[in-house]
């Protein structure tokens, strides 16, 4: 599949480059959609009985399920495959982007002057803000250097990367923007929060904005506003914004604490955020979430859904994997809090919370046929509404 560029800022592949990304992007599609089944019925034939024979009972949660199944030869084959496509992916696309990194610099550079006239969103960098230590302990998911790093000045590598590796990662099934989630978030949110006109919207842990700028197609009358600890991800999330023609405020913050005024926000969202964060920078983001929220605004977080709402303890696993072979530290522990405890601590009502509310993906209502290769047919997501 070669893509065709769906934007200036996009670092398009040349053909062997776009060879290579197919290869990777048929792996991934044959790691996910054949062989990951095979897994499920690996434990309910094998593993299962044999830890049930040894122990008199069946396995009570993911971290027994997990020691029992890395004996397995084909979960061992499995893990290997799914760890080499990561790695493939970032080595083949990296490289590819790394070539085009001058000349998209040029071009953000251009469309962050003053002068050029079709300007309308503002760009706000902090090279005084700390990164958090759960950024930069790990390369993230095996993103090489994280979101964060920067490897010349002005640099927006790690930005122009992600817009093409997310896209492979999704497999061709968030759209030619990579903007499902966004949409699909956003359209949960105005159903949901029908009578809410927000004047002001924030998105925390933005990357590169694929999921901000539907907000701005849905909400035309609000001021859109987007924060990200990673300089290089705003620069080209800016760049790219301002190519497409969308007018959004993005600046460099914390999430846990961010310069913005009380009550500032009348929307707060974020998508597959937490799981990046560490569990006391959860705890802060959701205070400070209740903070920035006027009375009466609301926020939407999109995460993959907590264990206590997934019964059976196997499912926990596939999530887990990425725990301790994908360099995600705190996925497994996020997916362990009581997030309906944590809200209510933030200092949101009891009755205005929601968890494991789904909002369906735009994308696949409109092209159908992604369905079979699609991580995400519903994205789940928890939030609250402040009084
Ligand atoms: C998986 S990406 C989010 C993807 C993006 N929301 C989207 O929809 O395309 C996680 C992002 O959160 C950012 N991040 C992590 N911790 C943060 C924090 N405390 N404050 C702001 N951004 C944060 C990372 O730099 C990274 O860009």
């Amino acid at each position: 599949m070669v893509l065709a560029s769906p934007h200036t800022m996009y670092a398009t592949p040349d053909h062997d480059e776009a060879a290579r990304e197919d290869f990777v992007l048929e792996m991934m599609v044959h790691v996910s959609r054949d062989l990951t089944p095979g897994k499920r019925k690996l434990y309910d034939v094998v593993v299962k009985p044999k830890f049930e024979k040894s122990f008199g009972r069946a396995p009570v949660n993911r971290h027994e399920i997990r020691h029992a199944m890395e004996q397995e030869d084909f979960n061992q084959v499995w893990g290997a495959l799914r760890r080499t496509t990561q790695e493939l992916m970032f080595d083949s696309i990296g490289e590819s982007v790394e070539r085009r990194t001058g000349d998209l610099m040029e071009r953000a550079a251009g469309f962050a002057k003053p002068t050029n006239s079709r300007r309308q969103g503002t760009l706000d960098l902090d090279p005084t803000l700390e990164i958090p230590r759960y950024q930069t302990a790990v390369d993230i998911h095996c993103k090489p250097g994280g979101y964060h790093s920067e490897l010349t000045r002005d640099d927006l590598f790690a930005g122009a990367e992600y817009d093409r590796s997310y896209n492979l990662f999704a497999m061709g099934a968030s759209g030619p923007l990579n903007d499902d989630m966004g949409r699909s978030v956003a359209r949960y949110a105005s159903r949901t929060f029908a009578d809410l006109k927000p004047r002001r919207i924030l998105e925390i842990g933005c990357t590169v904005g694929h999921s901000t700028l539907p907000y701005c197609d849905l909400y035309p009358d609000a001021e859109i506003y987007a924060i990200d600890v990673a300089a290089p991800c705003l620069r080209y999330a800016h760049a790219r914004a301002e190519s497409l023609g969308y007018a959004v405020h993005w600046s460099q913050q914390n999430g846990e604490q961010t310069n913005f005024p009380d009550g500032h926000f009348d929307l707060i969202v974020s998508h597959i955020l937490f799981h990046e964060t560490s569990n006391k920078g959860l705890r802060n983001i959701l205070g400070e979430c209740h903070r920035l929220l006027a009375k009466g605004g609301a926020m939407v977080h999109f995460e993959a859904p907590q264990y206590e709402d997934m019964p059976d303890p196997y499912d926990h696993t596939l999530g887990d994997w990425s725990t301790h072979y994908n360099a995600e530290p705190f996925w497994g522990t996020l997916h362990d809090q009581n997030l309906r405890k944590l809200m209510e601590k933030a200092g949101f009502p009891k009755g205005e919370l929601f968890q494991h509310k789904f909002a369906p993906s735009v994308f696949l209502e409109e092209s159908p046929k992604h369905r079979a290769v699609s991580r995400t047919p519903a994205y789940p997501v928890f939030g609250a509404r402040k009084t």
